[in-house]
């Protein structure tokens, strides 16, 4: 999309032709409004209602996507097709989650026929552990699992354990350690026997430093806990197996996956190898076809929902300038959804290049920030309805959590929504307070309503924002895929942490820095 298109200047004209038509009239115009912008998707009802667009907005918004060949790059990114350009890599998370009898193409058959066999793999793994015929090398059968990761290799499948707690196996404990700080690592193996637990290492690369070092950790931890023949209860989960076997792992203890798979988009890959041994390989499968339901509907609608939904943070963000999302689940099981989608949307969206590497001449991306219903609003809601700066906020509700607060918690949804939009007038006249009392409304939302938290629907949600988050780079110009702004402050990490462990190296680092080192160093060397 270039900002000099036809269709661009059309929408700007129309943002300042609506810019100051407020929900409420909106509302007022329109008795059908409700009706006209609220959708099914799979078994999610999305609204859009609350969001500051009408009719037009949306059809200059699909012209758009229509111009930057969001539908195409799908079909594109679906068939196979190199669409991470700067990496001339694919993008192959769908074929994760597409059954093996959708494929027709001979080349991508192999790719599927691939995946199918690891998961046939990753699911007699976990049909061993459920019938304890796993074994440490004592002979005790396996019941503990320790997964290790960062990042994509962390965040989906964490995020979608602990939403799908309920489904989980009651007899086996599962533990997830991410950072590098001792402390994460020592509290996920709290209590655990050495002797009747497998370590599960997740990375792509196999050479996240974090990562390494945690597993190093832990393979010191079974070691010093008498399990002498320590690989044969480590697994890993990596596109880069060759990495894998330096480090130790068996072949045989190895699930690969493609290197074209990106960690914020692996929710479907063996990094879940975790996730599938504790809510097993039924449930596991049920939250794919949920994933699998969104992708048809992208392949198969051209104004689809997804889409829709990137295109209104488009026009939120790069067009109402707008640099915020606030992800809100009303859902304590689901309270981890905000984290994940942190590194999706900000690690996809988060470019100043185009994908010709020309410099954006638009705003791309946002802060996300987000937290459990309730929680959130006796947290950052203060903003969100009193700001100086409107902040949209998605509102993620289920009809059915518990009988015995479901209800509660969508009212409360529903009234955050209400209010977001429609303010509060304050008749107290004269009262002094009466300025600060005011809540002006106009402040956009999406509401996203479920049933329930099945895997199925679980899944649904995180295809729902992968497409929604494509949908919008692609429109911008900008490849969601890569990553380079991450790469470089690792390497700046290990010189650092050189310097800082050798005193006889002059730095030639900023003032700043060197202070910041000189600092730490007072501090680690002084006699505590
Ligand atoms: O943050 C950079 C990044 O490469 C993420 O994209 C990725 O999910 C994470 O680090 C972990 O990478 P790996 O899975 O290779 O350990």
């Amino acid at each position: 999309m270039s900002s000099n298109s036809d269709n661009w200047q059309e929408l700007l004209r129309h943002y300042e032709a609506t810019v100051n038509l407020s929900l409420h009239k909106r509302f007022d115009a329109d008795p059908e409004r409700a009706k006209k912008f609220g959708f099914e998707c799979g078994d999610l009802w999305i609204d859009i209602a609350k969001q500051k667009v009408d009719a037009e907005t949306i059809d200059l918004l699909f012209a758009l996507a229509e111009e930057s060949g969001v539908n195409d790059f799908f079909h594109s990114m679906s068939s196979g097709n190199i669409v991470n350009l700067s990496e001339n890599q694919p993008a192959l998370h769908t074929f994760l989650r597409r059954p093996l009898s959708h494929e027709n193409n001979k080349e991508l058959r192999s790719v599927s026929e691939n995946i199918n066999e690891t998961f046939n793999r990753m699911s007699e793994l976990e049909e061993k552990i459920k019938n304890k015929q796993l074994f440490g090398f004592s002979g005790k059968p396996i019941n503990s699992v320790v997964n290790l990761g960062i990042g994509g290799s962390h965040l989906g499948p964490f995020m979608a354990f602990e939403a799908l707690r309920d489904y989980a196996n009651p007899e086996i404990e599962m533990r997830w350690s991410s950072g590098l700080d001792t402390a994460d690592l020592d509290d996920a193996l709290q209590g655990l026997d050495p002797e009747s637990t497998i370590i599960i290492i997740c990375s792509k690369t196999f050479n996240t430093s974090e990562t390494i070092s945690v597993a190093s950790r832990a393979l010191n931890w079974l070691s010093s806990g008498g399990v002498s023949n320590t690989v044969s209860q480590v697994f890993a989960a990596t596109s880069s197996p060759k990495n894998a076997l330096s480090f130790g792992v068996l072949q045989e203890n190895i699930f690969p996956f493609s290197e074209s798979i990106g960690g914020r988009f692996s929710l479907a890959s063996p990094v879940a190898l975790g996730l599938m041994i504790s809510i097993g390989s039924k449930s596991f499968k049920e939250m794919l076809n949920g994933m699998d339901v969104i992708d048809q509907h992208v392949l198969e609608v051209p104004r689809n929902i997804p889409m829709l939904l990137g295109l209104i943070d488009v026009w939120n963000n790069s067009i109402f300038g707008i640099n915020s999302l606030a992800i809100v689940p009303y859902s304590y099981r689901l309270r981890y959804l905000p984290a994940h989608l942190q590194q999706l949307m900000m690690e996809s969206l988060g470019k100043s290049v185009s994908t010709e590497g020309e410099p954006l001449k638009i705003k791309s991306g946002v802060a996300v920030l987000g937290a459990s219903g309730t929680d959130a609003q006796h947290s950052f809601f203060q903003m969100l309805h009193q700001g100086t700066e409107a902040i949209p906020v998605d509102l993620i509700g289920f009809a059915h959590l518990s009988d015995e607060t479901s209800q509660e918690l969508i009212a409360n949804l529903i009234a955050q929504a209400e209010t977001l939009a429609f303010g509060q007038d304050v008749d107290e006249i004269g009262n002094p307070l009466l300025p600060h009392k005011i809540l002006s409304g106009d402040k956009p939302s999406t509401v996203i309503l479920a049933p329930s938290l099945s895997p199925s629907i679980l899944g649904q949600l995180v295809a729902l924002y992968e497409h929604r988050t494509v949908s919008a780079a692609v429109t911008l110009g900008i490849n969601p895929f890569d990553q380079w702004g991450v790469e470089f402050g690792k390497q700046s990490a290990i010189e650092i942490a050189n310097e800082l462990a050798t005193p006889e190296i002059v730095s030639n680092r900023d003032s700043s820095t060197k202070a910041l080192m000189a600092r730490y160093r007072h501090w680690r060397d002084a006699t505590p």
